[in-house]
């Protein structure tokens, strides 16, 4: 596992779109995997910089998002297919027919989730796995628990997941309380992983994280340590406790 603890938000969210850059430039077909939520808004910020100024090609490079509200349709704005879209699908000439959002509104959404993880292993598998991570240590919406399912299925979010979520919704009532979401088999999966915190709100799971101690399905991101190939790029903020 690499660390990498940068100075802020703006040069973690750099670092990463670097890695991704790169990881382009050798394969120009990536596989892409990406994460909604505030974290990795600074990096495809810096993605989309990189298509303008500098050419970066996307369009032949496919996605898959980790996971998607249960019950939203793509055209809800608070449907996470909306957000890729408006943050950064639009901006770059990636094929809408490459990108893969789980779909929000299938009547069987765990047969739909064996399809969704056939789906990226015939694409060959992801290369690369964009990940945040809960304040309760989730990785996509994969919340603490007893056992932890490994393919992509439907799950239901803790109350703390929903209170964090709360902040894109006009009320905590209006936040979906299950998701359809990518497996800790499926991530495992991914070829590589950069799992991105920042903030201080990120720094005491941070700290827990990466004593490194021990994996626990209580702390699912803690199953990252067994995987081959993991940076995880910190500010300084979420550092913190890591550090001392
Ligand atoms: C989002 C996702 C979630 C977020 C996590 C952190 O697709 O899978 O696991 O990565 O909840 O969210 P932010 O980045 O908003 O702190």
């Amino acid at each position: 596992m690499e660390i990498l603890v940068e100075k802020d938000y703006k040069n973690m969210s750099k670092k990463a779109a670097f890695l991704i850059r790169e990881a382009i430039k050798e394969k120009p077909d990536l596989i892409l995997g990406l994460a909604t939520g505030s974290t990795p808004i600074g990096t495809y910020e810096e993605l989309i910089r990189m298509h303008k100024e500098e050419g970066l090609d996307f369009s032949k490079v496919t996605t898959f998002n980790l996971d998607e509200y249960y019950g939203l349709s793509p055209e809800d704005s608070q449907s996470y297919r909306y957000f890729m879209e408006d943050t950064l699908f639009k901006h770059i000439n990636i094929k809408k027919e490459n990108t893969h959002v789980p779909d929000g509104l299938v009547k069987e959404p765990n047969e739909y989730g064996k399809i969704y993880d056939k789906m990226i292993e015939e694409q060959g598998g992801i290369d690369i796995q964009i990940l945040g991570i809960g304040r309760n240590g989730h990785i996509a919406f994969n919340e603490p628990d007893d056992e932890l399912i490994l393919s992509t299925h439907l799950t239901g979010l803790t109350e703390d997941t929903i209170e964090a979520n709360s902040r894109f919704f006009d009320s905590i009532d209006k936040v979906p309380t299950t998701a359809i979401t990518m497996g800790l088999g499926t991530i495992m999966k991914a070829k590589k992983i950069i799992l991105m915190a920042n903030g201080k709100n990120k720094t005491e799971i941070m700290g827990e994280l990466l004593k490194g101690e021990k994996v626990s399905t209580k702390l699912p991101a803690s199953l990252l340590l067994l995987h081959p190939d993991v940076t995880i790029i910190m500010d300084e903020e979420a550092a913190e406790l890591y550090k001392k």
